[in-house]
């Protein structure tokens, strides 16, 4: 697997790659999730290409860009398994040079469910992957279900600003007890760890009592009822899988979403339901 930091670098590059090339934009500590993303991309196109960058412009001043996970040398490891053919690595200046001011404006669905905790989050998000698609040039671009509401919105962005790659949205992995994987999962104490299945119960019951027809409003409370006692919610709700407007009942495609704090740590997880 070769690896690139600069962007001049990237670009003689990628013009010599077999097409399709497929693109999984992360912010590295990679686990199995973001593995299955780079599998799927390697089943469907000639060329892998992972981008590894922990992103400033999507972490507020007080959130946890010092401390995010970071290990290059375990992540390149990683990515050669899965028959990766290129790293994007670049650091801070290469991505955002001296007097970077352009950025991308997303609308009303960046500022609901994690955009009320995270009101910049989704700028920062969608301008890095912008540049990323600009960089990389992919045929098709692989993400995470995990984050639903980024999908949604980067698969708008990808429509609105016309660039010419496919959105693939590749399941969740999860831990044998049913805890979605994620990068912070490592922030969490032995007990709080323990209790983080009880976001993803919460998720089925409100999925389960929807599609038994019971109100929005009984199939949250019941769905509440499973968080465990040190969790912190933040939301539950059943939203459209496109849009992000919320729904007054499940009507597919949709997702139900949830946020909740377990000490220090804000996880979020969602079910998928496609038909
Ligand atoms: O999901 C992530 O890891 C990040 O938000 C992404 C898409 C790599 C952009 O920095």
């Amino acid at each position: 697997m070769e690896i690139i930091s600069e962007i001049a670098g990237m670009r003689r590059r990628i013009a010599a790659l077999p097409r399709p090339i497929g693109f999984v934009p992360t912010m590295g500590a990679l686990h199995a999730g973001h593995l299955a993303l780079a599998s799927a991309a390697r089943s469907a196109c000639a060329s892998v290409v992972v981008s590894l960058f922990v992103n400033p412009l999507q972490f507020a001043p007080h959130e946890d860009l010092a401390r995010y996970p970071r290990d290059l040398a375990g992540d390149c490891a990683k990515l050669e398994v899965v028959g990766t053919t290129l790293l994007f690595a670049p650091d801070a200046a290469q991505m955002y040079p001296p007097g970077f001011m352009t950025s991308v404006e997303v609308g009303a669905m960046g500022g609901r469910y994690e955009g009320v905790a995270r009101p910049t989050h989704f700028r920062g998000v969608a301008t890095v992957v912008a540049k990323l698609l600009a960089i990389v040039t992919p045929d098709r671009l692989y993400l995470g279900q995990k984050d639903a509401q980024q999908t949604a919105i980067l698969r708008r962005m990808v429509t609105d600003l016309g660039f010419a790659t496919q959105v693939e949205i590749v399941p969740t992995v999860r831990e044998a007890d049913g805890v979605a994987m994620s990068s912070r999962n490592v922030y969490l104490s032995a007990e709080e760890r323990r209790e983080a299945v009880s976001l993803h119960r919460a998720l089925v019951t409100l999925r389960d009592r929807l599609q038994e027809g019971a109100s929005k409003a009984e199939a949250i409370e019941e769905a509440s009822a499973k968080l465990g006692s040190l969790a912190r919610l933040e939301y539950l709700d059943v939203v459209d899988a496109q849009s992000f407007d919320a729904l007054d009942a499940l009507r597919p495609p949709a997702f139900v979403i949830g946020a909740a704090r377990f000490g220090q740590t804000r996880l979020l997880d969602n079910l998928w339901i496609q038909k």
